[in-house]
């Protein structure tokens, strides 16, 4: 699969970007900053041992993909997909934004639409088939290429097709995909977020991760 992530160079971008170029899919790094891109493509081949990874700015990064991943702070979310959503007309987008409190990140203060996500849902055309993903999974934890991820990839969203291509993908990358309902769900998963990390802070840990008894 043809994957851009933009923000890329970021913890989760990259820690993603590392798994999913692991497991053979062409992955395009887009950043604000070709040269920034392009260093962390070059560090995700030297990790990975592939040639899967390119750096190229936000637009060009996107262009030519198949499925995008916006992985960008929520601060820059909205001027991110309004400066690329005619690009991302027809395509599979997953967003995994979270709007953590600045002041407190155990906590979220979610944007008036609801979730990031439902704020990318009004941002992008009609035609994007947007799912709300890997909001409970560790940046560091998936670029540790030598670790197993134990944690379930939670998803949202209105297209039953593209939650398909989502599921799918998490099994390329060895990662457990639940598909958890509708894209109204998204807010729940940003909540998630801020949970992990105050466990992370209360437990000492790095890596707690989210996963489902029974499925
Ligand atoms: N880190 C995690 O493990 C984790 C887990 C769950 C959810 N999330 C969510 O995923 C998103 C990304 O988190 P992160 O920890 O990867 O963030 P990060 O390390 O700060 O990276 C985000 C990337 O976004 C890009 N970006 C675009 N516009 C920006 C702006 N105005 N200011 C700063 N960066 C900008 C930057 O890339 P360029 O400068 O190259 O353009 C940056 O490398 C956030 O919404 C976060 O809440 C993160």
């Amino acid at each position: 699969m043809r994957i851009s992530v933009v923000g890329g160079t970021g913890n989760l971008g990259y820690g993603l970007a590392a798994r999913m170029a692991a497991a053979g899919h062409m992955v395009r790094i887009g950043s604000r900053d070709q040269e920034r891109a392009c260093s962390a493509a070059a560090s995700l081949n030297a990790l990975t041992g592939t040639e899967n990874t390119s750096g190229h700015a936000n637009a060009a990064a996107v262009e030519d993909a198949e499925t995008v991943v916006i992985a960008v702070p929520s601060a820059a979310q909205a001027e991110t997909l309004r400066s690329l959503a005619a690009l991302l007309d027809g395509k599979v987008v997953i967003d995994a934004t979270v709007s953590l409190n600045p002041k407190d990140v155990t906590t979220v203060l979610p944007p008036e639409e609801g979730s990031c996500a439902l704020r990318a849902r009004a941002l992008l055309p009609a035609g994007t088939e947007l799912v709300a993903a890997f909001h409970t999974l560790s940046g560091k934890l998936l670029a540790d290429l030598s670790r197993t991820v134990h944690a379930d990839a939670l998803c949202c969203g209105d297209s039953a097709a593209a939650k398909e291509t989502v599921l799918a993908l998490c099994d390329t990358m060895k990662i457990k995909g639940v598909d958890v309902g509708p894209l109204s769900r998204s807010a729940f998963l940003e909540q998630c977020t801020g949970i992990i990390i105050g466990l992370n802070k209360r437990y000492r840990r790095g890596h707690v991760g989210l996963h489902f008894t029974g499925l």
